[in-house]
Parts: structure tokens; sequence; C-alpha cells
């Protein structure tokens, strides 16, 4: 098959990915650890089971790469997966990266580098989703169950980005006919504009008719919130640490990717609350 896969292509960007692609008559193979009988494009693929690396990739020529979600250091198990793509002949990568760097952590970024470094193939840095606000975030289940975000990241501002919108420039990419018009190999994909968490809480109230408040917190008690959600600590911790780039300013960017590979703006914020606006109803009064 000349076709894409699409690997994480269950989850928030690859569902949409995968839809725009067929939209587009694109053949494509969805990877997932549990492909199901009723769609024949699925095909089993685990990141930590190497053996259904080489199936998923036999006769596709392009390649949309979530990285394994629980790798600190992912290149141990992407690298000889991209090389073997790379023997196959696939001709073009795009890979799901963040513009969010985790401290202490380099592996994301050698991951990016090891992409950027063959023609054709291309890193998106995606800026803090807004999914992140819908549960089963810890972001999102704070909201639902107590009506408040809990921040170390003081009056910082990101310029969230709908997933959707993600998928979308990935489709652009991916079928861009001749990989080579586009020598651009890095693209920060991000949201019409940067929020704070008090503008994002503004907006959730306006729009949702819930009052959402923000609850300030230092780095330690952060990492404690995230660790209480069953995350593992050192996860925990590098996503507190986060907040505080969060609050020197960091995130306080946007771009123009997302019009510049689409043709169409990224969705805002108060569209994004709009449609999923029955999502944040209280768990109590749901019931
Ligand atoms: N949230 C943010 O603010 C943010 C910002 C920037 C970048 N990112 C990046 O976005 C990525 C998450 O992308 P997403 O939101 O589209 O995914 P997602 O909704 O979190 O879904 C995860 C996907 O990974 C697949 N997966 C999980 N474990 C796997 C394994 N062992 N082998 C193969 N596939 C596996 C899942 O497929 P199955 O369960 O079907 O196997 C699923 O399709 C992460 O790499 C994250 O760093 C997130």
């Amino acid at each position: 098959m000349t076709g894409v896969l699409v690997t994480g292509g269950t989850g928030k960007t690859g569902t949409v990915l995968v839809e725009l692609l067929r939209g587009s008559g694109v053949p494509v193979r969805v990877a997932t650890r549990h492909p199901s009988a009723g769609d024949p494009d699925a095909i089993r693929f685990d990141w930590d089971d190497p053996a259904t690396h080489t199936a998923a990739l036999r006769g596709a020529d392009r390649v949309y790469l979530v990285p394994p979600p629980h790798a600190v250091d992912p290149l141990p198990l992407v690298g000889p997966f991209l090389a073997e793509a790379h023997r196959l002949g696939v001709r073009r990568v795009v890979l799901l990266g963040s513009a969010i760097e985790l401290p202490d952590a380099p592996g994301p970024l050698e991951l990016a580098a090891h992409v950027r470094a063959r023609p054709g193939w291309v890193v998106l840095r995606a800026s803090g989703f807004m999914q992140n606000f819908l549960s089963p975030h810890p972001v999102g289940d704070r909201i639902r169950r107590h009506g408040e975000i809990r921040t170390a990241g003081g009056t910082g501002r990101v310029g969230w980005i709908d997933a959707r919108d993600i998928a979308a420039a990935a489709a652009a990419l991916l079928t861009d006919p001749d990989g080579h018009r586009r020598n651009q190999r890095d693209y920060l994909l991000t949201g019409p504009k940067a929020l704070s968490y008090e503008d994002a809480a503004a907006i959730l109230t306006t729009e949702t008719g819930r009052p959402v408040r923000v609850e300030h917190v230092g780095v330690d008690d952060m990492a404690r919130t995230y660790r209480a959600t069953g995350m593992p600590a050192a996860l925990a911790d590098a996503l507190a640490a986060v907040d505080a780039g969060l609050a020197a300013g960091r995130e306080d960017r946007v771009s123009t990717a997302v019009l510049d590979l689409t043709g169409r703006p990224p969705r805002t914020f108060a569209e994004f609350v709009r449609e999923h606006a029955a999502e944040w109803t209280n768990p109590s009064q749901a019931d």
C-alpha cells in the first residue's frame, strides 16, 4: 500500500487524523494495541512488542508518529522503528512532539533531532492541548469534580491548541504530494491566543455557566496533587516543574503554523468550550 500508518491511531489526534485522511481518499492503517475486528484498516501495534513494527510499516510510505506515552526516553523503542521505516522507504514521518520541554528529560528532544535529520521527515512541536481541560486529564477531572483548576503556573500563559487542529496540520503535511516542496522541518503549533489558567477559567465560567476558580499553589504542592491522581512520582515532579516555566512566561507564544498549513485559523478556546460544555457538568448533579 502507499498510504499512511497512523500510530496513536485511537488517540486524540490520531482518531481525527484518520478521519481526515480517509476523507481525502488516502489509504490509512490504524495502529493500536487492540485492533477491532470491525475495522479492516486496524493493525495490532505495540511499542513494547517490536515484532509488531515491521508488519505495521510494510507498504506504508508515510507515518504519523505518536511516541510511546509511558517512555521518558522514547529513543530506545522508537529509534529501531525509524531505522526500519527508513529501510522500507518511508518518505514522510510527522512526529507529534511537544513545545513544552520537561526539565531533565532530554529524550524527547533527541527523538525530535533524530526525525528532523532525514529529508522530508518533520516535527510538530504542539503546545498544551485544550483537551487537557476535559476528563480524564487530571486538570479536566478536577474542574469537573471541584470546579477548580490548581496550578503553580501563576499568571503564565500558554498557546492552548485544539488537538483537532494538530490533526489537521498533520494531515496537510502527510498529503503534501511532494514532501520536498516544504523545506521546513519543525513547526510550532499553537492555538490563536495564549491564555493563563485565570483566562481559561473565566471563559469556562462564562460559556458553561458553572463557576470555575483557580487555586494558586507552589511547585511542591502541585507535584503532590499530580501524584495523588496515581501518576508516577517522576512524571508528577516533572509536570509540576513545567508549571514553574509557565509562570516564567516560557509558553507564552503563538504561531501561524495551523493557518499556514491548513488554510484555516485554529479554533479558539471559547469555541472549544462551547462544543464541550456538557462535559463539565458536576458529576453529583449528573447522577
Ligand atoms: N496533552 C498535551 O498538552 C500535549 C502537548 C504536546 C504534546 N503532547 C503529546 O501528545 C501525545 C499524546 O497524543 P494523543 O493525545 O493523540 O494520544 P492519546 O489520546 O493520549 O492516546 C495515546 C495513544 O497512544 C497509543 N498507545 C498507548 N500505549 C501504546 C503502546 N504501548 N504501543 C502503541 N500505542 C500505544 C494508544 O493506542 P491504543 O490504546 O489503542 O493502543 C493511543 O492511540 C504524547 O506524546 C504527548 O507528549 C501532549
